[in-house]
């Protein structure tokens, strides 16, 4: 179990994230939602480690880790722009975290991880030579070769769009259930929140607006900013949600 407390961090002076709770269970996708500027990211690399927090503390598994480094929490990120080495081919971008670490995936498993995301043909082609869709697969298949503990992705499809968003959509679906890895994934797209995840973070300047299933925060929605931001951007009804999801939605 993911255990925040209290996480409170200020930029500049100002309040970035306020008092952030929050338990994941092992093996839990939570989504996570809110405006431009809310803080997502910023919590994303508190959990990383690659940000320190004001105050608040970190407990994985029954460990403070708060003050443990990035290197030795062990999880990793899909960052919102990818970050792909430019001037690394698409494989040796996929093997980079792997340099003098070659326990972390077997070349068995590489392989497995590489025709999963159908990466095979692409393998020896430089970043600018892939598509979107491809240069987040590589970036996937990258931070999935290092096993992380704990998978967090920020927007990892919103330079995607029809088939193709759909398709990794299920992969990262697939994979997170498959290896029952802890998945925090940040959208703005309340749709995909509320279709891939166990559990729904609804956050608002710094706050947690709402933290429960999708099934909840669709039916109870807890304030005027959920119901709208969630609701209102769905541009349907809420009795219409039961056609769009499905009974395991609502
Ligand atoms: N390194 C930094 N130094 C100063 N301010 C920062 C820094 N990183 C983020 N901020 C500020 O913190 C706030 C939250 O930023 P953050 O990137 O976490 O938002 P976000 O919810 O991920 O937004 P988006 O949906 O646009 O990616 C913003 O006001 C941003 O300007
Ligand atoms: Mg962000």
């Amino acid at each position: 179990m993911l255990e925040l407390r209290n996480i409170t961090k200020k930029f500049d002076g100002k309040l970035i994230l306020d008092e952030i709770n929050l338990k994941i269970g092992n093996g839990e996708i939570v989504s996570m939602l809110g405006p431009s500027g809310s803080g997502k990211t910023t919590l994303l690399n508190i959990i990383l480690g690659i940000t320190p927090m004001d105050s608040g503390c970190i407990i994985f598994n029954d460990v403070d880790i708060s003050k443990v480094s990035m290197k030795d929490r062990g999880f990793n990120i899909v960052f919102q722009d990818y970050a792909l080495f430019p001037n690394l081919n698409a494989y040796k971008n996929i093997v980079y975290g792997l340099k003098n670490k070659p326990d972390l995936v077997t070349p068995k498993e590489l392989e497995e991880l590489i025709d999963f995301l159908e990466l095979k043909p692409h393998l020896y082609k430089k970043i600018h030579e892939l598509s979107g869709g491809q240069k987040q697969r590589v970036a996937l298949a990258r931070t999935l070769a290092t096993k992380p503990k704990i998978l967090l992705l920020d927007e990892p499809l919103s330079a995607l769009d029809g088939v193709i968003k759909e398709t990794i959509k299920g992969k990262i679906k697939a994979i997170t259930k498959q290896y029952k890895l802890t998945t925090i994934i940040v959208t703005h797209d309340p749709e995909e929140a509320l279709t891939m995840a166990d559990k729904v973070l609804i956050i608002d300047k710094g706050k947690i607006s709402q933290y429960g299933s999708p099934k909840e925060v669709v039916h109870q929605p807890k304030n005027k900013f959920v119901e709208e931001f969630i609701l209102r951007q769905l541009k349907i009804k809420r009795d219409n949600i039961y056609n769009l999801f499905g009974e395991n939605y609502v």
